[in-house]
Order: structure tokens, then sequence, then C-alpha cells
């Protein structure tokens, strides 16, 4: 069977992508800070305790779990860092730095660090839960400190698709729509129901011809 590795799975999109690949029969590698919160969850589930900016800690388990084959890295831990909608003029550097680091800094080194776990494996699929807020092509303003990290991320995204592409490894930026989590808020327009399985659908019907490609959870393209 499959194995899947995930980032933030403790809670939101990620505690939901842990639910659906384990009621498939995958492996779960389950990465969260606080990984107690997975006790109970059914499944071939193998909880990490993980802070992605911890590089040292992501170079451990990434040792730990050498020679093993990671079919799916799903790169979802993420914050939001703003508090609404951050004016020009109200910009925090000390709040940029952060989310920068969590989300464009730390998927970027997850992607190091397992890159061979996923090259040896049958699916190689490396997914960066990203967000329509870092397209520049479809961009309202506002939010510069959380759509500039999205758009970071998908930068490195393009970047690995471009430079992976001869190991036969793809490398899809997905958005997950607006989604009723902690961060989405509840007046999201999606459940995490109407996201997360059409995540798992969009990632299992991606082909080495989907490398290099910004999607939204039901597969739909998006503009850079
Ligand atoms: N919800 C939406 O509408 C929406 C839309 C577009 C994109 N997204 C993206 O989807 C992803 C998941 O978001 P969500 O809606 O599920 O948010 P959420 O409910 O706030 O959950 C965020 C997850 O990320 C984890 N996390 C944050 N910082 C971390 C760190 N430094 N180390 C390890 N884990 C960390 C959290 O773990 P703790 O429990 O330990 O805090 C939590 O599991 C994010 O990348 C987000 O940007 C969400």
């Amino acid at each position: 069977m499959a194995t899947v590795l995930i980032t933030g799975a403790a809670r939101g999109l990620g505690l939901d992508f842990t639910r659906q690949y384990a009621a498939k029969g995958w492996k779960v590698h389950a990465c969260a800070r606080n990984p107690d919160a997975l006790k109970g969850i059914a499944g071939d589930i193998h909880p990490h305790r993980l802070e992605v900016t911890d590089y040292e800690a992501v170079a451990a388990l990434a040792k730990e779990l050498s020679g093993e084959a990671i079919d799916v890295l799903i790169c979802n831990a993420g914050i939001g860092g703003e508090r609404g909608n951050t004016p020009l003029g109200a910009v925090d550097p000390a709040a940029w730095r952060q989310v920068f680091e969590v989300n464009a800094l730390a998927p970027l080194m997850m992607a190091q660090a397992f890159v061979e776990h996923v090259a040896r494996s049958a699916e190689r699929k490396l997914i960066a839960i990203s967000s329509i807020l870092g397209s520049i092509a479809n961009n309202a303003g506002g939010r510069y400190i959380y759509r500039a990290s999205k758009t970071a991320l998908n930068m490195e995204w393009s970047c690995l698709a471009k430079d992976l592409a001869p190991r036969g490894i793809v490398c899809v930026a997905l958005h997950p729509g607006w989604v009723q989590t902690d961060m989405g808020g509840a007046t999201a327009t999606l459940t995490i129901d109407q996201s997360v399985p059409p995540m798992v659908d969009t990632i299992a019907a991606l082909k080495p011809s989907d490398n290099g490609r910004y999607l939204q959870y039901d597969g739909t393209e998006l503009p850079w």
C-alpha cells in the first residue's frame, strides 16, 4: 500500500487529509506539533512530533524514515499571520518573517529533506498546499504578507517542477478553496468535506504531464 506524509496533520485540512488517506488504507506519516491529537483515528497512522521550522527535526525525521518510499508528500502546515486585511502602513516585519518562514521556507526544506523518499516511490508526488491568494494574475490587493508568502511557495514549486521533472516527480501547488477551518473561519464557502476529499481525488489523478501545475481542490487550473 502507498505512503503519504502530511505536515500540520492534527487540525484543519491536515487532520482530514490524515483521516482520508488512512481510510483508504494508506500508511500515513502524520506530522504535527501536537501528535497526541491524532490518537483514536483508525488506520495505519504513524504520528511524528514536528515543528516544520525546526530544520534539525525535519532532517532527523528524514533520516529516521530513510529507506522508506513516500508516494505523496503534502506540505500543508501554514499560518495566516495577519488579522484581517493588513493595509499598507500596518505591515509588521516580525509577522512577515514568521509567515514567510512557515509558509514558504519550511515547505521547501521539507521538499529538500524528503525528495529522495519521494523519488524512490511509485507515485512520486510533491504537493504544496498553496492558496489562490498567492496568484499574481488574480489579485485583489491587500493581505500583503500571506499573499506574498504563497506566491513565494508557488515559485518554489514551479522551480521544483523544472528541476525534478527528469526524475519523474510531479510537483503541484494546490488551492483548497476557502474552507471552514480555524484559518478559513466559519463564513468560508466550503466545508472541510467539500475540500479535502476532492483534493485527495485530484492528487490521485495527477500524471507526469501535470507536473508544474497550479490547481484548485477540484482539479481546475488556476492562473499563476
Ligand atoms: N482554510 C482555508 O480557507 C485555506 C485557503 C487557502 C489555503 N489554505 C492553506 O491550507 C493549509 C492548511 O490550513 P487550514 O485551513 O487547515 O488551517 P488551520 O486550521 O489553521 O491549521 C493549520 C495547521 O498548520 C499547522 N502549523 C502551523 N504552523 C506550524 C508549524 N510552525 N509547524 C508545524 N505545524 C504548523 C497547525 O498546527 P498546530 O495545530 O500545531 O497549530 C495546523 O495543523 C495552510 O497552508 C493554509 O495556508 C487554507
